[in-house]
């Protein structure tokens, strides 16, 4: 909806609201980084939840995401599909997850479940572990965002 409205303003070469709009956008982008503000490699879960993750991916994932995420009948989760993902906050991957994985049953494991999941997901992509385990109280996994994993 923004787009027409800033070209039909930079076409009438109105510079005063163009200062506007770009006053209004950067304001707008400054309320997004609050958000999804802290990158997802500055160590956002524990050692603990990703070999939980491993053993439930194993379980309930992998016959169709492939034993090392290298993918199969679903497609590969590591490395993520970038398109989607990178610089997604990171409640994008994990809504996907749990509202439509695992594709023959979804929404049916527990939330500490997909939230181990996703931490193994992680891991496997390069992310490190730290000291806090990952939580999605209070909307915490919006505030996350899959910035790029630190070089091996
Ligand atoms: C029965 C097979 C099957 C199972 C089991 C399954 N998935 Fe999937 N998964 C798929 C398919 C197929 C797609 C692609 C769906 C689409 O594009 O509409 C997919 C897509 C995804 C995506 C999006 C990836 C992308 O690049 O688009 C994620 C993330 C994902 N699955 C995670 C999981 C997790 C986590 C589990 C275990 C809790 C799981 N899946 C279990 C088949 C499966």
């Amino acid at each position: 909806m923004r787009r027409p409205k800033r070209q039909r303003i930079v076409r009438t070469g109105g510079v005063a609201l163009l200062a506007a709009l770009l006053a209004t956008s950067a304001l707008v982008f400054g309320q997004g980084d609050d958000v999804a503000s802290v990158g997802a490699s500055t160590g956002i879960f524990t050692d603990e939840q990703v070999a939980a993750g491993a053993e439930a991916f194993e379980m309930h994932c992998a016959v169709c995401h492939g034993a090392a995420l290298e993918g199969d009948f679903g497609p590969t989760l590591a490395p993520l599909d970038r398109f989607q993902f990178s610089d997604a906050p990171l409640s994008r991957l994990f809504d996907l997850m749990r509202t439509e994985m695992p594709f023959s049953d979804p929404g049916s494991l527990e939330t500490d479940t997909y939230l181990s999941i996703l931490t193994f997901i992680l891991s496997e992509n390069g992310y490190p572990s730290g000291d806090e385990p990952l939580s999605d109280a209070d909307e915490a996994i919006a505030r996350y965002v899959l910035d790029t994993p630190p070089a091996e």
